[in-house]
């Protein structure tokens, strides 16, 4: 007995290794990372096997850890939000891929039938496919070295109000095309200014909103966005004859010249259960000092002083800042209530911006409090940063999409 317990101890650390490839982190990585990670989509490299996880799984780990991967800004631990689709890990799957890097990942045994990887999800014969009509190639400017932000005007045709209910964003070049927002024109006066924009050559150079005054987005896209379903029962409407406003963020690859022609299709209804309806929250007296790590600005408002005579239902929201922004969170507080948490992204990435919807609706009181507390690094800045469109300035905003 004495002699025998020694080995028995010996004999189940041998039986259990720790995380391996094949038995704990490929279906980690298939079911979360490889939807991007793999040929011709937009991670950088392949994590189909385990001869391409290996040389990236302290990278791996380190992202993981961060959650800069998979990108997805809004906490989803439950802390604040609970999020639709979210792209995120939970704590123990995090901590099993730091676990089998610390352990020198270790392969395991490969299963008898190899893991099935889902394929890319597309929209079923769209009802309208918009696009600029022509081959753009992205420029640098005196402002950007390395990005063209630009917005196209197009016109999808339409002799009837619509609602857009699905999207899916074709990028023409995924390489160079990092987001795209199509933005509604509410208004002929919105559209006279958005025609004299574009002028001629059918587009202009735009940055952090659309440059018009009465516009709304309408389609939020970013890379591994695939295709987008607006909450069952709601669309967002556009008018008939009206144009609509493409915004791309080409990222521009060096020393190449090459030509884009970004695609968007359309799931369109005649009739919703609710038409939904986007409004960006924002506070145009946005101004933060120069010079702080953490500069902080934040509004506070209730829909009643913005003249909404009712309570609505909050369905997704939102959260946008420009280059400078390093965190951004949404509250609010009904009269004589608590303060509840709506949106939280504690890590801001301008790179990886997009729409978030709730798992159900919430229904905000007109009276509610609501706060927008954003954060921003102003460390090489030599003046204080105030609002606008432009590359030099910020924003501190949230578009939400609200039923009525
Ligand atoms: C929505 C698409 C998408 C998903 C999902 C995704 N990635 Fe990525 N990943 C990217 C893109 C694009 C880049 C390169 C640009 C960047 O870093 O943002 C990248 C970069 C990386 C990098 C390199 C970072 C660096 O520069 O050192 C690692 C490591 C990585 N991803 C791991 C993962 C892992 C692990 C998962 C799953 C848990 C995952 N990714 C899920 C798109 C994705």
């Amino acid at each position: 007995m004495t002699r025998l317990l020694p080995v028995l101890l010996l004999s189940m650390a041998a039986c259990d290794p720790g995380p391996t490839w094949h038995g704990d982190v490929a279906p980690i990585v298939n079911e979360n990372c490889v939807g991007c990670h793999q040929a011709d989509q937009i991670g950088p490299f392949p994590l189909e096997t385990y001869e391409q996880a290996v040389p990236w799984g302290p990278a791996m780990a380190i992202e993981t850890q961060a959650r800069t991967m998979p990108p997805w800004g809004a906490d989803n631990s439950g802390e604040c939000g609970e999020w639709r689709d979210a792209r995120w890990l939970s704590d123990e799957e995090i901590q099993t891929i730091s676990d089998w890097v610390a352990a020198d990942m270790p392969e395991g045994r490969a299963p008898k039938e190899p893991l099935e990887i889902a394929p890319a999800e597309t929209l079923p014969e769209p009802d309208v496919t918009v696009d600029f009509g022509f081959d753009y190639t992205p420029l640098a400017s005196a402002e950007h070295a390395d990005d063209d932000y630009r917005c196209f005007l197009l016109d999808p045709e339409l002799d009837t109000d619509q609602f857009i209910t699905q999207f899916e964003v074709e990028p023409g070049d995924p390489e160079m095309v990092h987001h795209v927002i199509l933005w509604s024109l509410e208004d002929e006066n919105a559209q006279t200014q958005a025609e004299d924009l574009a002028g001629a050559a059918g587009s202009y150079t735009c940055f952090g909103a659309s440059g018009v005054n009465n516009s709304n987005p309408l389609a939020t896209w970013a890379p591994g966005s695939g295709v987008v379903s607006y909450p069952e029962g709601t669309g967002v409407k556009i008018d008939a004859n009206r144009k609509l406003i493409m915004q791309v963020h080409y990222h521009l690859l060096p020393e190449e010249s090459r030509s884009d022609r970004t695609k968007v299709h359309l799931k369109l209804e005649e009739d919703v259960d609710q038409e939904a309806i986007v409004w960006l929250l924002a506070d145009g007296r946005l101004s933060v000092p120069a010079g702080q790590q953490e500069a902080e600005f934040s509004f506070q408002f209730r829909l009643s002083d913005l003249n909404v005579p009712f309570d609505v239902d909050l369905w997704g929201v939102l959260p946008h800042m420009h280059q400078r922004g390093t965190s951004i969170r949404m509250t609010r507080t009904p009269a004589g209530g608590t303060q509840e948490c709506l949106v939280d992204v504690p890590v801001w990435d301008f790179e990886w911006q997009q729409q978030y919807f709730y798992e159900e609706p919430i229904e905000i009181g007109n009276d509610d409090l609501m706060q927008v507390t954003c954060t921003f690094d102003t460390l090489d800045d030599t003046a204080p940063v105030s609002w606008g469109d432009g590359t030099e300035d910020e924003m501190c905003l949230v578009g939400v999409f609200v039923t009525l």
